[in-house]
């Protein structure tokens, strides 16, 4: 039904020369700050877009609770008995959900766990990935310690298209930050968060405005310590 109405609404919009907002799809497995910077993006028109629904594969999730105080359905979708990874089945019952929900743009915002062939079949080049690493380095868990053991000077986060790598695929946008000898994994991990939900909101509200999108995007764009553009 709702697919339908957007089907019609988006015929009847570009007879008349315009565009209809992004309706975008959340993916948590937690706190949800990332979908919060997300819905207010929306809500503060910085997104030219709406959050239309929310699905989480964890029952406890804060962030389905902060996502239905801002009136966005929220639902927790059991993903299987695996803990990294979906059962299929559990998967295509999510891409059904999405579906339904005629979303446009998948984003996983905190979500713990590996995407496979249905969700990246069914939205191709459609699913984007916030990491709390400046990827290609630090891909997988518990970045900011790894980024400390090592003893780097910078630091930061990634937002890029998914695919069948973990935290792999074109990289849309960065922001680094700079890491000092005396900080702590959690210190590093605040100052990251708050680069998180910048680039992703900006990321959206390019994507919502036709600016980028998979095909024409060819290198990242990347925002310095003090958020200068760097490339
Ligand atoms: C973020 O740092 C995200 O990059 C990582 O997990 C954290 C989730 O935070 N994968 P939140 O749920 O968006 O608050």
């Amino acid at each position: 039904m709702i697919r339908l109405w957007v089907l019609v609404k988006r015929k009847i919009l570009a007879l008349l020369g315009l565009r209809d907002y992004l309706r975008i799809g959340i993916l948590i497995s937690g706190r949800g700050s990332n979908m919060e910077a997300i819905i207010k993006g929306c809500k503060e028109g910085k997104i030219y877009g709406k959050v239309v629904v929310v699905i989480s594969d964890n029952p406890n999730a804060k962030g389905l609770e902060v996502a239905r105080k801002y009136g966005v359905r929220a639902f927790y979708v059991y993903p299987g008995k695996y803990k990294a990874k979906f059962e299929e089945d559990r998967e295509w019952e999510y891409v059904r959900i999405l579906k339904k929900y005629a979303v446009d743009i998948v984003v996983m915002a905190g979500f713990m766990r590996i995407i496979g062939k249905p969700l990246l079949s069914s939205f191709p080049n459609r699913v984007i990935n916030i990491h709390p690493s400046l990827l290609p380095k630090y891909p997988g868990l518990d970045t900011h310690r790894r980024v400390l053991e090592a003893g780097e000077e910078e630091h930061g986060c990634t937002v890029h298209f998914a695919n069948e790598i973990v935290d792999g695929g074109k990289i849309i946008m960065q922001a680094k930050v700079r890491v000092s000898p005396d900080d702590t994994p959690e210190e590093l991990a605040k100052r990251v968060l708050a680069k998180e939900h910048k680039i992703l909101v900006k990321t959206l509200s390019l994507i919502s405005e036709g600016k980028i999108s998979y095909e024409t995007l060819d290198s990242p764009i990347v925002y310095g310590p003090d958020d200068e553009i760097v490339t």
